[in-house]
């Protein structure tokens, strides 16, 4: 099977990697691609976010199938373009992608398939947005109803900031604060039949111990040795059959990755967000754990066919991935930094411990940061204390001035804080 990948962080390398190690994969392009996904897949340059021009990219490499890594090339529609050329394409329709695209969207179909979220007012007058802070209070959490990496929520205490932020907004929803520990589900879906994978915990804070600002997730380890083992089967119940099948009905099926990021509440399980794609970090950690083949598992979902799927495979290992950023990330991050110590990773760590590539490329005979994540040091080991411990040892090796990093991802759960 000839397989593109389209996007190039550390999520696409994390793709790569196991499509690389399926033995079904007999050539595998990544477009754009980083420094670091160079190494298990042919570059290509394109303009991911150009539709035509992918699919034009997927018909010059006779692609079998193709993999759309990130969500605005799915929201520009560049999922709908190649499978209009005829090539399988494991990735929602632009309109699908309005799950992720549109907040309001997200929430109009969470209502139709009765799936608990939290409450939530859209606004956009400056007379409304006063009315839903003063209606739910402190904590606010007020969110862009667009893309913004992860970065256009902001959750507060303070009222003026919370003004602050839905006022810079053109349409904001704000909403009931959730408390409780977040994990992130993915589920493998073409349309109908709905594959969870293993849950997993990102770290969005920029800083140890959940403070400073949102990022778009600085860390994240599977398994979650905390979560009640009927979760994923109560989530598939309550919130990914019943949003598919929602979709469905409304004639713009879901085909691809359907990502729920949950709220474990006092009251349940909560819907905090859909994505439609993979996450990052946390794919670095469930593909860390998949057994079964990748390739295989992309296809069916993307020709309708996942009913004839094998139950998945996973390793009994535990994984982590800890995200080494650029200076000042999550704000403009400084690039262009050389980044050092790869090699000895590479030459130390043996084959369970590996550096995932985000913003790099080659400048030179060197590697350079090229954005605000740089790299996921990803680990497996027998538990999350032993998967900590080999990250950890890893990201002592790297080089890159200014860079920082979580000291604390994983600890709670591994015993270790
Ligand atoms: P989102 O982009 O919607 O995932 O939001 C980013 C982060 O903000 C989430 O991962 C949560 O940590 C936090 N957040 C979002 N919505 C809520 C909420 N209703 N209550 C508490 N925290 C939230
Ligand atoms: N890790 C959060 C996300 O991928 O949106």
């Amino acid at each position: 099977m000839k397989v593109l990948v389209i996007g190039g962080g550390a999520r696409e390398h994390a793709l790569c990697r196991s499509l690389s190690l399926d033995p079904d994969v007999n050539a595998l392009y990544c477009a754009p691609g980083n420094a670091g996904i160079a190494e298990v897949a042919e570059l290509r340059p394109v303009d991911a976010l150009d539709g035509a021009a992918v699919a034009g990219l997927a018909t010059e490499l006779g692609a079998d199938l193709v993999v759309i890594g990130p969500e605005a090339p799915l929201v520009a529609g560049v999922a709908d373009a190649v499978r209009a050329a005829g090539i399988p394409v494991f990735g929602p329709s632009a309109e699908a992608a309005q799950l992720e695209g549109s907040k309001a969207f997200a929430k109009d179909v969470m209502a139709a398939a009765g799936v608990p979220t939290a409450r939530s007012y859209v606004c956009t007058t400056p007379e409304e947005v006063e009315a839903a802070l003063d209606a739910f209070g402190a904590p606010y959490v007020v969110k862009d109803d667009g893309l913004a990496a992860g970065k256009g929520v902001v959750v507060t205490g303070d009222l003026d900031a919370a003004r602050e932020h839905a006022l810079a907004c053109d349409r904001v929803v704000i909403e009931e604060y959730l408390d409780g520990p977040e994990v992130s589900l993915f589920a493998i879906t073409d349309g109908t039949t709905v594959l969870p994978l293993q849950p997993a915990q990102d770290f969005k804070r920029a800083l140890d111990g959940d403070e400073g600002p949102n990022t778009g997730g600085m860390g994240a380890y599977s398994p979650l040795p905390w979560a009640d083992p009927k979760l994923v089967d109560e989530v598939l119940e309550t919130v990914l059959q019943p949003t598919v099948d929602e979709l469905r009905h409304r004639g713009t099926p879901f085909s691809g990755l359907l990502y729920a990021g949950l709220a474990i509440t006092s009251r349940g399980v909560r819907v905090i967000e859909f994505n439609a794609r993979f996450g990052d970090p946390e794919t670095q950690v469930v593909l860390a754990r998949l057994r079964t083949p990748l390739a295989g598992l992309l296809l069916n979902a993307a020709q309708g066919t996942l009913e004839s799927q094998p139950p998945l495979a996973w390793r009994e290992e535990a994984a982590v991935t800890v995200v080494i950023a650029s200076h000042n990330y999550p704000g403009t991050p400084r690039t262009g930094d050389p980044i050092e110590g790869l090699a000895e990773v590479a030459a130390e760590d043996g084959p369970d411990t590996y550096v995932l590539h985000a913003g790099t490329r080659h400048e030179g005979g060197a590697v350079v940061s090229a954005g605000g994540r740089v790299l996921s040091v990803t680990a497996t080991g027998s538990d999350l204390a032993q998967a900590r411990e080999k990250a950890y040892k890893a990201v002592a090796r790297i080089r890159l001035e200014g860079s920082h990093h979580r000291t604390d991802i994983a600890a709670k759960a591994a015993g270790t804080a």
